[in-house]
């Protein structure tokens, strides 16, 4: 057989670990395997190199992508997948196999659509894909805040005051989560989990009348401006409280063990299927078990989080 795989979206650490168990496990079988470059626009370029053994070399502990990544407007045009189709049928490419997050598995949709087949690896710091309890990644991005959140707690312990962490993760809450639940975070702000800006305000005066030394809030992307909302909790609250944005930072960083184990066996799974002739489908991990989905089901499920959440409120 011959395999393209490509890695796309926002990158996530585990990425290099996955083309490296792709690689590996295509030639064990004796594939073919081509690496394309940046995404779903080195498929409509052209852009793609046969990739060998030594060619992954040291990659399992490397964070980003080696293959590079890109958000392609082009490709979201049906001229551009109709380029990107005739350039996999040039090299007589059998099965694509994608490594990414949500626009990764809505480019993946597309191309199965028009008779491509494509298999999809969820990697994505968010962990917002259905069908894998994890994505590739979130385990590391999730160290990184964790990690930060300790370091801030030190700060603001020893200043009394109040700390605001803004995670990314776009729409979806789990680093936000998942990292404030690690952290000991008195407030957890997510799109699933809005908090009452005001009902904030007032628990924080009443613990600053206390005596509480200081208090952590971790919230989402996209829901606050954090400078403005750490200016009306200081005014508001007695709290002086000061604002941190991670950032790119999360995105960063050498795969922790759980992201090279996920991405070694997603990886690996990615082309045993392939060669069971299953395609259209996202793959994952779900209670220890490899499983495959169609890209609807990866696309639209969510799980619910609301124990997480009550946990929260009982300990903080
Ligand atoms: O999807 C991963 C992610 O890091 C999100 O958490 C974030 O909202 C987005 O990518 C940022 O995208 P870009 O790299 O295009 O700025």
């Amino acid at each position: 057989m011959r395999f393209g795989v490509l890695t796309s979206s926002g990158d996530a650490p585990g990425m290099n670990a996955t083309i490296r168990a792709v690689v590996r496990t295509a030639l064990h079988y004796g594939h073919d395997i081509y690496g394309i470059r940046d995404g779903f626009q080195g498929l409509i370029n052209n852009d793609m190199v046969l990739l060998l053994h030594d060619d992954v070399s040291g990659m399992l502990t490397k964070g980003g992508t080696f293959l590079g990544t890109a958000r392609s407007e082009e490709f979201k045009t049906r001229k551009g997948q109709e380029l990107a189709i005739r350039n996999l049928q040039k090299r007589k490419i059998d099965t694509l196999i994608v490594i990414g997050g949500n626009g990764t598995f809505l480019g993946a949709q597309a191309l199965t659509e028009l008779g491509v087949k494509v298999i999809g690896i969820p990697a994505t710091i968010d962990n917002d894909l259905g069908g894998s309890d994890y994505t590739i990644g979130f385990h590391t991005a999730l160290n990184t805040i964790v990690d930060a959140i300790d370091k801030l707690r030190d700060t603001s312990s020893s200043h009394q005051r109040c700390s605001i962490i803004e995670t990314m993760g776009r729409e979806g809450g789990d680093l936000a989560l998942f990292a404030g639940v690690c952290g000991g975070a008195e407030f957890i702000i997510t799109k699933e989990h809005m908090i009452e800006k005001d009902v904030m305000i007032k628990k924080l005066r009443e613990w600053k009348k206390e005596g509480r030394s200081h208090a952590i809030i971790v919230t989402t992307e996209n829901i606050f401006n954090v400078f403005e909302l750490a200016k009306e909790i200081s005014d508001k609250s007695g709290f002086a409280t000061r604002a941190t944005v991670l950032g790119y930072i999360q995105r960063g960083g050498n795969p922790v063990p759980e992201d090279r184990i996920l991405a070694t066996q997603l990886g690996s799974y990615a082309v045993q299927l392939a060669m069971d002739d299953i395609s259209g489908v996202g793959i994952g991990l779900r209670q220890n078990t490899l499983t495959h989905a169609t890209f609807d089901i990866v696309l639209n499920e969510t799980v619910d989080r609301s124990l997480l959440y009550e946990l929260v409120d009982r300990v903080s």
